[in-house]
């Protein structure tokens, strides 16, 4: 796994700034004044600091956006990064500050001159998730990265408060690392080892095996992998930090690879299709922060783990398939396998654990990207209050959602004149009949919201927290949710 850079965090020692190598960063606060740090940076500088911080362009920057001054006179290091960041700062611009020195960061590390910042912690998480990089498909791998010392005021606390942050960072790494791996080598085997894997932190790890599935009656899943050389299966994943109470189950479509089957893709940007196991990716990288940081709460990951391919065996556009709940559906398109696959897990687990709520999680339609593009989910409900949970948990998070409507007419677009269903309806509000299919599995006591993630799961430009490509969208959302919904 892609290790997070070290962080540590330490009281102020003014004397150790001149012979810092690499980075120094430094916060300065909207009103400019510099702290005893700044001061003693400025002197070594001989006044190139102050002149900096009052310069107009400095004037100008963002919270969370740094000026970088380069080989500094009076200092061993290579870079002064000077970061704007008000007193009163966001969690969100913390962050963002983080990220800024995450991108001065070098071999040589950093030093971070964080004063008495109340947010020093979440700009050591900015720090540590915007440094990720994935190289484990390069034969020369990515220069490695210095240690961070952050120096702060209250250096015990601080370091306390960045634990279940850093615990996060490592689970939105776990989620990238996930996605960013191809599916020769990301197979439904090897996924499943990984997740095994988490038995060491403390989670129960269950994996179905095909045999397992049909005996359940996972119809729907397993004709999705029925053509591919590789076993479909499910991974049941528990962390129960909590008392004697129901979990809150999180589900995650994870197609390993999707061909979209005898309904075959076109060529151009099929090699995407390797991350449509992200909502997997998402769940599983939530379970390892919540074992990391030891909630206190029941939670439950499942995932439905296959490959959507061609073969003989296939399953073709017309087929009737009978899900896990008993009803029958139409395959019209064997590219609208996600649903396919979520339908009989979502059952699955209703069936056996009987969750407070259930949120799933899935590359599921092209069109959300049409609707929302790449900076923001989509989400489904049909609860109200976990739904506004969720909606809060997002934003507190900066990570972008959007609730979009549900209802009968939508439903109706899924009508089989052979079958229960069928499991496309037609081209308009392509994100939302998908989210129909979805409820048709969901028992009416139980609170659900669906997330489209196929939008953000993946980006083609950096963005302030996350560098081009996977971005682990969800993983600080879910855990922020489990936090303040679900926790003692
Ligand atoms: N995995 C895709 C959705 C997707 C597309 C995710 C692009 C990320 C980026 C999904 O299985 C799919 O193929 N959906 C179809 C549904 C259609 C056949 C109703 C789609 O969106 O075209
Ligand atoms: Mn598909
Ligand atoms: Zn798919």
């Amino acid at each position: 796994m892609t290790e997070p850079v070290s962080i540590t965090f330490h009281a102020t020692d003014i004397d150790a700034i001149a012979e810092a190598k690499g980075c120094v960063a430094i916060l300065v606060d909207d009103e400019g004044k510099l702290d005893q740090a700044g001061r003693r940076v400025n002197r070594l500088t001989r006044g190139a600091l102050e002149r900096l911080v009052g310069s107009d362009g400095f004037g100008k920057k963002k919270p969370g956006e740094a000026s970088v001054l380069d080989w500094p006179v009076g200092m061993a290091a290579e870079k002064v990064a000077v970061v704007s960041l008000p007193k009163k700062a966001t969690v969100d611009e913390a962050r963002k500050a983080g990220a800024a020195i995450a991108r001065a960061l070098g071999g040589d590390g950093a030093l971070v001159l964080a004063g008495g910042h109340r947010h020093a912690a979440e700009v050591a998480l900015g720090i540590a998730l915007r440094a990720y990089e994935f190289d484990a498909q390069k034969t020369k791998k990515a220069d490695p990265k210095g240690e961070v010392r952050v120096m702060v005021k209250d250096a015990e606390a601080t370091a306390e408060a960045a634990k279940p942050l850093l615990a996060a960072a490592e689970g939105v790494f776990f989620t990238r690392d996930l996605v960013s791996e191809p599916a020769n080598v990301l197979t439904t085997d090897e996924f499943a080892r990984r997740l095994t894997d988490m038995e060491r932190l403390g989670l129960k790890v269950e994996v179905l095996e095909e045999a397992d599935l049909e005996k359940l009656g996972m119809n729907a899943l397993l004709a999705v992998g029925m053509a591919s050389v590789m076993p479909s299966k499910v991974v049941v994943m528990q962390w129960n930090g909590g008392g004697d109470e129901q979990p809150l189950a999180l589900v995650g479509k994870g197609v390993v690879f999707d061909t979209g089957g005898i309904s075959l893709k076109p060529a151009a940007g099929m090699e995407e299709m390797t991350m449509d196991m992200g909502g997997a990716g998402v769940v599983a990288g939530v379970m390892r922060t919540l074992a990391l940081r030891k909630a206190k709460a029941n939670v439950v990951g499942l995932v439905g783990l296959v490959e959507n391919t061609v073969a003989g065996n296939a399953q073709r556009p017309g087929d009737v398939v009978k899900s896990m709940k008993g009803d029958t559906i139409e395959v019209i398109n064997t590219d609208a396998e996600g649903r396919l696959v979520l339908s009989d897990v979502l059952w699955y687990a209703q069936d056996r654990f009987k969750p407070v709520g259930m949120i799933d999680l899935a590359t599921l339609t092209g069109a959300m990207i049409i609707a929302l593009g790449h900076e923001t989910a989509g989400v489904f409900s049909n609860d109200d209050t976990l739904c506004g949970q969720l909606l809060d948990a997002a934003r507190a998070e900066g990570e972008g959602a959007w609730r979009l409507p549900m209802g009968q007419v939508y439903d109706d677009q899924l009508k089989s004149r052979i079958a229960d269903m069928k499991n496309v309806g037609g081209r308009p509000a392509g994100s939302i009949t998908a989210a129909q299919f979805l409820k048709r599995f969901v028992k009416d006591e139980t609170p659900w919201c669906h997330i489209d993630i196929a939008g953000v799961a993946l980006k083609s430009s950096d963005s302030p927290l996350s560098p081009k490509g996977a971005t682990g969208w969800g993983v600080l959302t879910l855990d922020r949710l489990v936090k303040d919904g679900y926790e003692g």
